[in-house]
């Protein structure tokens, strides 16, 4: 089989580092970090199946296009990836299946939003109703800061058109989690669970960002909240798509939150997370192209299996990020790194200059991850590896999975 992967980021290449176990595999645009990647547009590569990694394309129709050239895809059409490219539309999709969520009201005046925040209680939690690469989310305890951020973004100064409309909701408290779903457009059946880091900087300090690390298994995640998460979450979900005429094959990804009244909805992404794939595939034991396609031609038979050892990524950035990243500086040791013992380096923000090196080129630069035996000794090992990369200006953050690690 032939798959040709969409996208250019850490999520990508570990997707193709998956497939390419049981399939032939191109990636477009890809990265001068992934060896497989074309240039060609994907309407112009011929294959068997079309995996779209990120949110915009999916959005912006690209599965319906090569649907429409009968090819096989695994992805959202735009209809359904409006679960992502609208939180608005979302949350009255989930409303309207009894998914437990967060509550919640829609603005696009300025004044009706203020005086919405000054009935509220702390923490307030504002979000841009459109894409903004998992930063449109400002969670505060601050009346001032909650609406100046309203301000910025209905004015359009923070985040363009995808903030002219804010969503803002009851804020909730408890560990996060996130859980995909590999969908039909009848039915999900769930990979892995995985718990990301939102937050810049150690202790979940800071702005959030698309991700700055991931682990795989979660130790709180049993079999039972699992069975409530395919139960409450997923298969209402994909019934009121379906309610809706819409066929949605594809990663529908929750992003859920354990909080005192149980487990609610914080948002659904239609791709595989990043970096949650990052720490999920490596663990996959299986075929997953032929997993994906039968996903794509809605027919799912097979039941996902993973393998016992864990799995951590570590996010190496460049300075300034979130914000300003610093590009164009030269990266040293992924050899080095990727020569320890179960250590993969997936690379995103990564371009060449014109010497042929591999330099910065965005705020998520690589993706250094390992497995291990236990959480301790893949994070132990992802530490390590990380250590021996570097270029000017780049941090990781120092945590990710400590918490967890020491708990098994
Ligand atoms: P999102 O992009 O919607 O996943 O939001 C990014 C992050 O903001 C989440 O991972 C949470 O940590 C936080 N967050 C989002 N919604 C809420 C909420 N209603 N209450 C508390 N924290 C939230
Ligand atoms: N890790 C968060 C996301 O993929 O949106």
């Amino acid at each position: 089989m032939k798959v040709c992967v969409v996208g250019s980021g850490g999520r990508e290449h570990a997707l193709v580092d998956a497939l390419s176990r049981t399939a032939e595999v191109v990636i477009t645009p890809g990265n001068p970090g992934i060896a497989e990647s074309v240039a060609d547009r994907p309407e112009d590569i011929e294959a068997d199946l079309y995996v779209i990694g990120p949110e915009a394309p999916l959005v912006d129709g690209l599965a319906d296009r090569l649907r429409a050239m009968g090819r096989v895809v695994f992805g959202p059409g735009a209809d359904g990836a409006l679960l992502e490219g609208s939180k608005a539309w979302m949350k009255e999709v989930v409303a309207a299946a009894g998914v437990p969520t967060a509550s919640y009201a829609t603005f696009e005046d300025l004044d009706d939003a203020l005086g919405f925040l000054a009935g509220m209680v702390p923490p307030f939690v504002i979000k841009t109703d459109g894409l903004a690469a998992g930063k449109g989310v400002l969670v505060t305890d601050s009346l001032t800061e909650a609406r100046n951020a309203v301000g910025d973004y209905l004015s359009g100064h923070a985040f363009g058109e995808a903030g002219r409309r804010v969503v803002i909701e009851e804020g909730l408290s408890g560990p996060e989690l996130s859980v995909l779903a590999v969908c039909d457009g009848n039915k999900g059946v769930l990979l892995a669970p995985a718990q990301d880091f939102k937050r810049v900087g150690d202790g979940d300090n800071g702005p959030n960002t698309g991700g700055m690390g991931a682990y795989s298994p979660v130790p709180f995640v049993n079999d039972e909240l699992l069975q409530e998460v395919q139960d409450n979450f997923i298969t209402p979900t994909l019934a009121e798509l379906r309610k809706r005429g819409i066929d949605y094959r594809g990663v529908l990804y929750a992003g859920l939150m354990l909080t005192p009244s149980g487990l609610k909805l914080i948002e659904y992404n239609v791709r595989f997370g990043d970096p949650e794939t990052q720490v999920v595939l490596p663990r996959f034991d299986g075929d997953l192209a032929n997993l994906l396609l039968e996903a794509a031609n809605g027919d799912l038979r097979t039941e996902p299996q993973f393998h016992d050892e864990a799995c951590v990524t570590v996010v190496c950035a460049a300075q300034g990020y979130p914000s300003t990243p610093r590009s164009g500086d030269v990266i040293s040791g992924i050899a080095d790194a990727e020569a320890a013992d179960g250590v993969n380096v997936y690379c995103a923000g990564v371009t060449t200059n014109d010497d042929g090196q591999l330099v910065t080129s965005g705020g998520r630069v690589l993706n250094v991850t390992a497995t291990g035996e236990t959480l301790a000794a893949a994070r132990a090992r992802a530490y390590e590896a990380a250590a021996r990369i570097s270029w000017e200006g780049m941090f990781h953050r120092s945590d990710i999975a400590a918490e967890a690690a020491a708990q098994t």
